[in-house]
């Protein structure tokens, strides 16, 4: 089957030929029909992150149940199913406290599975790979959805969507009439906006260094776009009574944004870092200001969210028609094209890429 590969950092990743082995007890393959292009995926190829190569990418995607191994009662050939880059052993001290999202089997950027065209060793990212005609992975990696959710829309409740939501809904726990801004504006951070909103934020204050995503903005339901130059937390002050936001949610992953993000919260605010930076790359902070400005500085990883128990909500919200995340997609290709779609997305351009496979 084809995949999009990354061979190595710095390398622009390429449609191979790859093998994948039968599904083994408990696991299930699964035909993609829709899968996000993340800036995950971008870090795996970028040199941001360090993962194994050859790895197959994606972790952002849905599709149909073809096969299923020995004991697989979570579902059946035919399911629709998103996948869920982290799903919880829910036997270990973070899964019996509470915290599937850190679950202690999880964390790892790739995992070994399948072969490359001439045999020899691959990886998948996220123990997905989901940028692929199909993946098998284990039965409780999918989350079965109903089948009149579009396949695209599954896809990015997998990832960018759950993350944005939970980040605001559950990590933040945005009330109403709070004052948000949200720091990068991609598909992450867009979902964080319409989560925002949806929240009964107010004002909702949509930042990016990108001028071409301030409509994109507006559509998610930002009540208003700042461009990121330099003076961010000056003009979201101005709009906050000299205060600065209850919340602001980072979804960039650098140390200057996540310092944006700190100084246009205001005193006794919160920060949610959403964003997924690199290992070296360290926020400078001023020591008397951490004590003074009496803010808490969060991450969020996978929105604080269990997919099991989080997604089908959100995916009745796409049904029921009071989520529309379809201002969300910028651009539909087919894998052959998805190559192409990294280099928009390090250019900062559009919004979601999904890659019909
Ligand atoms: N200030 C403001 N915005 C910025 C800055 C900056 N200094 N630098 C980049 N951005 C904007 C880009 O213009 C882009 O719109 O951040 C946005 C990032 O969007 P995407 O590349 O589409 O990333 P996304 O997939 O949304 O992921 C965001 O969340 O899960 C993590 O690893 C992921 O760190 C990444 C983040
Ligand atoms: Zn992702």
């Amino acid at each position: 089957m084809r995949a999009l590969v990354a061979r190595g950092a710095g390398e622009a990743p390429r449609v191979e030929e790859i093998e994948l082995p039968a599904p083994r007890p408990d696991e299930v393959r699964v035909e993609i029909r829709a899968a996000g292009v993340c800036h995950s995926d971008l870090s795996m190829v970028d040199g941001t992150l360090a993962p194994p190569y050859p790895l197959v990418l994606g972790h952002e995607a849905a599709g149909v149940v073809v096969e299923v191994g020995a004991g697989v009662g979570r579902v059946a050939v035919g399911d629709h199913v998103v996948l869920n880059w982290a799903p919880p052993c829910r036997r270990c001290w973070h899964c019996t406290h509470d915290e599937p999202w850190l679950c202690a089997d999880n964390g790892s950027p790739a995992t070994a599975r399948g072969r490359t065209a001439d045999g020899g060793p691959l990886h998948v990212t996220l123990g997905l790979g989901a940028l692929a005609e199909q993946v098998v992975v284990p039965q409780h990696a999918v989350v079965p959805v109903p089948a009149g959710l579009p396949f695209e829309v599954a896809a990015l409740l997998g990832c960018a969507v759950l993350t944005g939501f939970g980040a605001v809904h559950r990590t933040a726990a945005v009330a109403p009439g709070d004052a948000v801004a949200v720091i990068g504006l991609g598909g992450v951070g867009l979902s964080a906006v319409a989560a925002a909103r949806a929240a009964g934020a107010d004002p909702v204050l949509a930042v990016d260094v990108s001028p071409a995503k301030a409509d994109l903005a507006l559509a998610a339901g930002a009540t208003r776009f700042l461009p990121a130059d330099g003076t961010v937390s000056r003009a979201v002050r101005a709009l906050t009574d000299g205060r600065g936001v209850d919340h602001a949610v980072e979804c960039v992953g650098r140390a200057a944004t996540i310092q944006d993000a700190w100084r246009a919260t205001r005193r006794g605010g919160q920060v949610t870092v959403v964003g997924m930076g690199a290992r070296d790359e360290l926020v400078s902070l001023s020591a008397l200001d951490i004590f003074h400005s009496a803010r808490t500085l969060r991450s969020s990883v996978y929105g604080s969210s269990d997919p099991d128990r989080d997604l089908p909500g959100l995916a009745h919200a796409v049904l029921d028609g009071s989520l529309d995340l379809t201002p969300l997609i910028t651009d539909r290709v087919g894998l052959d094209e998805a190559p192409a779609a990294f280099e928009r997305m390090a250019r900062g351009e559009g919004a979601r890429t999904v890659v019909r496979p």
